[in-house]
């Protein structure tokens, strides 16, 4: 299910002259069509996906701290100014459920879950989890379907098979009519079938394939001339 179908920017380009709407990214930024259910926004750091990413979240209704819709923690308004002018353009769909990870503040979300359910349900504290682990509980019992999900570098405490145990939570969330919108560096993630990836670089933002990816070419050719790629870096093989 498409929640949000498109992101506008409606600063005037005349106007895109301080932070954030300077960042290369967003000077050139227009809209973003969201038209699958799985949207991934990728690039090399700094280049303005969380920036991006969270006022997406702050627009559709979620703290910028991270978290669901219920969860109203004080914040260090860390958050960029650029919600002001994007706009988001719903569907005629309205989700029920939704979570906003914004993965500088899992804590602050592990805080407010077990401020917010009985820790029974979790079987115990997320804060007793590993980071990992917590995510994981998120993902499988917090979130219900027909959601709106919106995740900031989900991988960064997943490993490999935590991942791959993600894309099928993925799936079964989609199935049962969500949305997502992941920023992400993970090639595991960016996988899921039918997904649309978007590279977000200093010249805008672009569709690209899942071939075409930094993180699929360059894991490809590490992985493959690992002792030469170290070489060429310096190492004494
Ligand atoms: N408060 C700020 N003032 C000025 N520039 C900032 C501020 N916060 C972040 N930036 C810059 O904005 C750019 C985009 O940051 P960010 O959205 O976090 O990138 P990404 O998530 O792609 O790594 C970076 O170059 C960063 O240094
Ligand atoms: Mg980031």
């Amino acid at each position: 299910m498409i929640y949000i179908s498109k992101i506008v920017n409606n600063r005037p380009i005349e106007k895109r002259i301080e932070y954030p709407y300077n960042i290369p990214s967003i000077i050139n930024l227009e809209n973003i069509i969201l038209n699958k259910e799985v949207t991934f926004i990728t690039g090399e750091n700094g280049t303005g996906k969380s920036t991006l990413i969270e006022a997406v979240a702050i627009n559709a209704g979620f703290n910028p701290e991270g978290g669901s819709r219920n969860f109203n923690f004080k914040t260090q308004d860390s958050h960029s100014e650029l919600f002001e002018d994007i706009q988001l353009i719903r569907t005629a769909y309205r989700n029920t459920d939704g979570f906003f990870l914004r993965a500088e503040s899992f804590y602050n979300v592990a805080t407010a879950i077990d401020e917010y359910f009985a820790q029974s349900f979790y079987g115990g504290s997320l804060h007793e989890c590993s980071h990992g682990e917590s995510f994981l509980a998120l993902l499988h019992h917090r979130l219900r379907g027909n959601g709106l999900y919106i995740f900031d570098e989900p991988e960064s405490a997943l490993s490999i098979v935590s991942q791959l145990n993600m894309l099928v939570r993925i799936q079964q969330l989609v199935k049962t009519k969500s949305q997502f919108i992941i920023a992400t560096h993970s090639p595991i993630l960016m996988a899921y079938p039918g997904a649309d990836i978007f590279e977000v670089a200093i010249d805008g933002i672009k569709l690209i394939s899942y071939e075409e990816t930094e993180q699929y070419r360059l894991n490809k050719y590490f992985m493959n001339n690992r002792q030469q790629v170290l070489f060429e870096l310096g190492f004494n093989l």
